[in-house]
Order: structure tokens, then C-alpha cells, then sequence
């Protein structure tokens, strides 16, 4: 982890090699809190995500149980998210990817799994969300919670506008969000338009969250969640304001990250030559100037003084 004095990361961050690795790294640490509640008698709540980033956290729980014995029986979860409407044996639904991808891999107990429901009547929507959360409560609240983010910031489906204290709610999903799913959906215009997820509120009164995100694809928007303001436009920049957060990322999703992409902006670096032409191909976007035209002025406004020297 960057020493926090010298980095512009507001939400602790941890990049790993890549996707397999980031997997046993995160299981390790829902095993290992599962293992210390266990001792002590008590369940562990467990909050989890859809979407094709936890599923090598998954894979790796699914191992761990078979191969070192790891028991779901003492786990309650409760997921994040489902589409609107959307029936739970539909090959779309979050309830099927769950149970396929996880649930009936391990000996969790069918009653200790939670899922908000896509099949209820519009009217009944309100009712389903304030069953849902009391519900969480009842179980005493989440120990850990496993959120992925999508390209708009959205943590759960927490869409830009979601204020950090909404709570579990029916909302509209942004065309950016459609857009990525449309793929899974046959094409875009048979993604729903809506879901009920978790809000920002609820999320953020977990004891422990750890978020995920791996690809070039998330290298944005994990920069903006991580080191830019916060801001109910991007949902994930409110888990600046969480106590035990982690981000756990992979190369190419920490890409933009100013301790990777511009380093010399934190402090001395060792010039390497590589990191040489990256710095001055950066000047050159910033000051708007061809290469050749740079000067030491430009280098001395921009870079820090030890740096330079
Ligand atoms: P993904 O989705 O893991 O499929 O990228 C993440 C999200 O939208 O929360």
C-alpha cells in the first residue's frame, strides 16, 4: 500500500498482479473473518456482488470449501442487487447467477441466503426493499461486504444522483450500465431499464467493505473513485467517507492512478529511461506543446523540483 502522506488515494488500495491473484487474496480474507467468527460461535454475514469480477473470489471459496474444508453452514448473505423485473429462473437473473456460480457449490443453508426479489408487483417494490432491510438488521448486520463498480461509479446499482443516504430502492439504470450488460442480454434493448438494489446508506453500514475492479476498462473510473472528490454523482466516492474500505484492483484497472501514471507528481523518482519519455509525453499533453517545443520552465512548473534534478 502507498504511504498515504505522499498519495493522493483517499480510500486505502491494494493492486495485484492480476485477476486469480486478487481472488485468493480477497477469499483468503473472507475465509480468514469467517474462521475468527466461527471460533468465537457466531455467523458471518456476508454481503456480495454479481458481475463477472467476484467470480475468482468465488471460485477460490468454492475450492477452499472443497479442498480445506471451509463451511458456508454459519454464513448468511445478502446480495446487492437484481433487475426489474426480471423472474429469478431467468438466465439473466442475479438469484440464477448466484446459486450456479456459488451457492450450490458450498453447504450454505438455502434459509440464510437473501436476494432481493425482481418478481414482485410494482406495488409491492416498497414493501420488498423495507422487508429486505430489516432483515439485514435482524442477522445483525453485515460483517464484510463485496462490491464490484461499474464504468458509471455505481456501487450495487447505485446509479449517478444516488445520495449516501438512500437506502434498498427501486431505480432506473443508466444507459452506460445498459450498454455494458447489453452483451449478456442479446443487445441493449432487452436489458431492463430498472433494479432494486441496496443504497448507498445501507452499503456503507457494513463493518468491513472490500470493492473490486480489474481491466483497462475500470482504469478511469477507479482513479475517480479513489482520488477524486465526493461527489453523489460517482456512488463509489462515498466509500471515502467508510472507516474499513479496501480496493482491491489489478494492473490495468490501477493504470490511472497518479502513483502509477504520474508518479513524479508525489515526489522524487528514480528516472528510468521508460519513465523519462512517459513523463515528457505527459508534459507535452498538459502544457498542450509538441515535444520539441517543452522547455525548462514547463518542466519546473510541472514536475517537482527534486525530480527534475
Ligand atoms: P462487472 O460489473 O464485475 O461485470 O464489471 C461490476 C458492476 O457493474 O458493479
Amino acid at each position: 500500500m502507498p504511504d498515504q502522506a505522499t498519495s493522493l488515494e483517499r480510500i486505502p488500495t491494494v493492486i495485484v498482479g492480476d485477476h486469480d491473484e486478487l481472488g485468493c487474496l480477497v477469499a483468503c480474507r473472507i475465509a480468514e473473518l469467517m474462521r475468527t467468527r466461527g471460533r468465537a460461535g457466531r455467523r458471518t454475514v456476508l454481503g456480495l456482488a454479481t458481475g463477472s469480477t467476484p467470480i475468482g473470489v468465488y471460485r477460490e471459496l468454492i475450492r477452499m470449501h472443497r479442498e480445506e474444508g471451509l463451511s458456508f453452514a454459519q454464513v448468511v448473505t445478502f446480495n446487492l442487487d437484481e433487475y426489474y423485473p426480471m423472474d429469478p429462473g431467468s438466465v439473466h437473473s442475479y438469484h440464477r447467477f448466484m446459486w450456479e456460480n456459488l451457492f450450490s457449490l458450498l453447504d450454505i443453508a438455502p434459509d440464510n441466503v437473501h436476494m432481493l426479489r425482481g418478481d414482485v408487483r410494482r406495488e409491492q417494490v416498497g414493501e420488498e426493499c423495507r422487508r429486505y432491510e430489516d432483515a439485514i438488521r435482524a442477522a445483525g448486520g453485515i460483517d464484510l461486504q463485496l462490491l464490484g463498480i461499474g464504468r458509471t461509479g455505481h456501487i450495487g446499482f447505485n446509479e449517478p444522483g444516488s445520495g449516501i443516504e438512500s437506502r434498498t430502492r427501486l431505480i432506473t439504470l443508466d444507459l452506460v450500465t445498459r450498454k455494458d450488460a447489453a452483451a449478456d442480454f442479446f443487445g441493449e434493448d432487452s436489458v431492463p431499464r430498472e433494479a432494486v438494489t441496496m443504497g448507498v446508506g445501507t452499503i456503507l453500514e457494513a463493518r468491513e467493505i472490500v470493492i473490486l475492479a480489474t481491466g483497462e476498462h475500470k482504469a478511469h473510473i477507479v482513479s475517480r473513485a479513489v482520488e477524486g472528490d465526493v461527489d453523489h454523482e460517482v456512488a463509489a466516492t462515498f466509500l471515502q467517507r467508510h472507516a474499513a474500505t479496501t480496493f482491491y484492483i489489478d494492473t490495468a484497472a490501477g493504470a490511472r492512478l497518479t502513483r502509477v501514471a504520474t508518479p513524479w507528481l508525489l515526489g522524487p523518482v528514480e528516472w528510468t529511461p521508460q519513465r523519462t519519455v512517459n513523463a515528457v509525453t505527459w508534459l507535452s499533453h498538459e502544457t498542450e506543446k509538441a515535444i520539441l517545443k517543452l522547455t525548462q520552465h514547463d518542466y519546473a512548473e510541472r514536475v517537482e523540483d527534486e525530480a527534475v534534478e
